[in-house]
């Protein structure tokens, strides 16, 4: 695997899921591989957990780790060609990605949805970009459209916790106060059209995904018939798809929030989340402290994630 930024990189599941066990058993087992590689780890955008598993997967895998915060201490960075940069970007994005290439061997990068352009945010102008310019191996560390490293976390937790071959999933929408991008549903989608189970999606209406990423999957408008039955509750925000709302709030309904109401109507489901969540929005404090939450083993499965596609892009090199 050279790029990794959708499912489609990570090969059959069944073998990736695999390959994440025997990491999760066996975490320093491949320091030779990273010996005198470089890691680059770009962020156009805050993060707590990708920073720190991805780090911390670079580091087992014997690897030496870059962080550079792009809106912290770096040169502000002009995207468009053909811009007079008469303004506050002091650098454009063509010299510093194929600089920033030349100090490492392989490259993450988080650029979310700028809802400036649905154009932009859905061709994936910025990881694009880095994939054209760099001369690296460049991996996702969520961008514009997709978070497959977190996808790939949420899968190897499911994994972990099914009770049944083909358990029913559900992605929920949940009330938030701001904008947030499609990437993460949108990713999740396409993870869970791809595994082996009862993939069910529910949204208030407008809230409509790309049905790219919806796929096959059934979408129910009404959240408790969606949550019957479920063995895990999977929920998000995310801002509208569809024109002429895209990247807006168009809906703060409270009474989608997850609360325990909600997970009496599952069939004892999971709950999950990809964090950071804003309680009693997104879910209740009951929820997400119950023992049936695993937002907390879901995200130290990002450890895993990263590690598996790290160890396979260093293979390739
Ligand atoms: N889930 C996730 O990607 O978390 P961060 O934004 O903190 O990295």
């Amino acid at each position: 695997m050279r790029n990794f930024t959708t499912v489609n990189d990570i090969g059959p599941l069944a073998e990736a899921l695999e390959k994440a066990r025997y990491v999760k058993q066996n975490p320093f087992a491949d320091q030779a591989l990273g010996h005198n590689k470089t890691l680059l780890m770009v962020f156009f955008n805050s993060s707590l957990r990708t920073r720190l598993s991805t780090q911390k997967a670079g580091l087992n895998l014997g690897m030496n780790v870059i962080v550079l915060d792009i809106n912290q201490g770096a040169w502000k960075l002009e995207t468009e060609r053909g811009v007079i940069m008469d303004g506050d970007k002091s650098e454009h994005i063509l010299e510093a990605i194929p600089v920033m290439g030349s100090y490492c061997d392989v490259i993450g990068v988080r650029s979310f949805a700028r809802f400036e352009s649905k154009a932009d945010d859905y061709n994936e102008v910025i990881l694009n970009q880095f994939i054209k310019y760099s001369g690296r191996p460049v991996f996702s560390m969520e961008a514009a459209t997709r978070h497959p490293l977190q996808s790939f976390a949420d899968l190897i937790t499911i994994e972990e916790y099914k009770k049944t071959s083909r358990p029913k999933v559900v992605m929920t929408w949940a009330p938030h106060p701001k904008a947030l991008p499609q990437a993460v549903p949108n990713s999740f989608a396409e993870w869970m059209n791809a595994a082996d189970c009862d993939f069910v999606i529910t949204h208030p209406e407008g809230y409509e995904l790309d049905p790219k990423f919806v796929g096959g999957a059934r979408v129910e408008y009404d959240q408790d018939k969606a949550l019957e039955g479920a063995d895990f509750v999977y929920a998000k925000n995310w801002a509208a798809y569809a024109d002429p709302n895209y990247g807006k709030v168009i809906n703060t309904d409270r009474s989608w929030t997850v609360t325990a109401e909600k997970m009496a109507l599952t069939n004892n489901a999971y709950f999950m989340h990809c964090l950071p969540v804003r309680r009693n929005m997104i879910v209740s404090d009951d929820v997400i402290e119950s023992p049936r939450s695993l937002v907390i083993p879901e995200a130290a499965n990002r450890v895993v994630s990263a590690q598996t596609v790290l160890k396979e892009i260093l293979l390739s090199l």
